[in-house]
């Protein structure tokens, strides 16, 4: 069995837990913090120790942010403090961990990288779309299982709004939308990322996907096949490790 660490910060928690990745799966329960508000880089790198603390783990971690990120680099925050911009992740969140080997990577291409291994995207060779619906709207795109890094699909322009202000799952909560309201938006947004890429499928991931049966029914006219995700809210966790075991 090989282990590796997985964390995935989120804007609103930081959790972790070690991955068995043969099995794509988390060993042991995993343990969140909230993330703390404004989302700095002190701030959050010292609740990623907290979380990787709690475990006792000593070895190779991998940790997903959601922004873009290029060799560790921090490149943009939209849903956490700006002060990220150009930080070196790896070598901060490394020397808080007592310099343990660290790799970082955008949240949404760990959560591609886990369900084409192991979920909703095993065995597919064409495009694959995943989007994740939380804070923000993350996207992951591949094609012949490859990952082509920091699409950032959740910034593309719809209705004269950056995407995720008009449909993400915060969006949801915060304007008190139904799910027929807001599944029509996410249908507007699927057909328009369907026009770009014509994906053959679509995997939804994010916490929401826990309840796909209440409002995948409701998106219709896609050509793609539009399933939600398998490993849920883990998948960030397992694809950060994935990733810092080499792939
Ligand atoms: C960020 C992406 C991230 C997504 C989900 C967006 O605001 O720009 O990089 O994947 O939120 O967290």
């Amino acid at each position: 069995m090989r282990n590796v660490f997985g964390v995935d910060i989120g804007g609103s928690g930081i959790k972790g837990a070690p991955v068995d990745l043969d099995r794509g799966d988390l060993t042991r329960e995993r343990h969140k913090v909230l993330t703390p508000q404004p989302a700095t880089p002190d701030g959050v790198a010292g609740c990623v120790a907290e979380v990787v603390g709690h475990f006792g783990w000593s070895g190779p971690v991998g940790i997903t942010f959601p922004g873009v990120v290029t060799a560790n680099t921090i490149r943009t925050a939209a849903n956490v403090a700006t002060e990220w911009v150009g930080v070196d992740a790896a070598r901060l969140l490394g020397d808080r961990l007592g310099g343990l080997p660290v790799t970082v990577l955008n949240d949404a291409d760990a959560a591609g990288v886990a369900e084409m291994r192991f979920g909703a995207g095993r065995g597919r060779k064409g495009s694959v779309v995943l989007l994740t619906f939380g804070t923000g709207i993350g996207s992951a795109l591949f094609t012949g299982g490859r990952l082509v890094p920091n699409t950032e699909l959740g910034h593309l322009e719809l209705h004269g709004h950056d995407a995720e202000k008009h449909a993400s799952t915060k969006v949801k909560e915060d304007e008190g939308l139904s799910w027929q309201h807001w599944a029509h938006r996410v249908q507007k947004y699927l057909a328009h990322v369907e026009m770009l890429f014509s994906p053959e499928l679509f995997i939804i991931g994010g916490g929401v996907s826990r309840k796909a049966e209440k409002f995948l029914p409701l998106i219709k006219g896609i050509k793609a096949e539009v399933v939600p995700a398998e490993l849920q809210n883990n998948a960030g966790i397992v694809g950060a490790a994935m990733v810092a075991a080499g792939g």
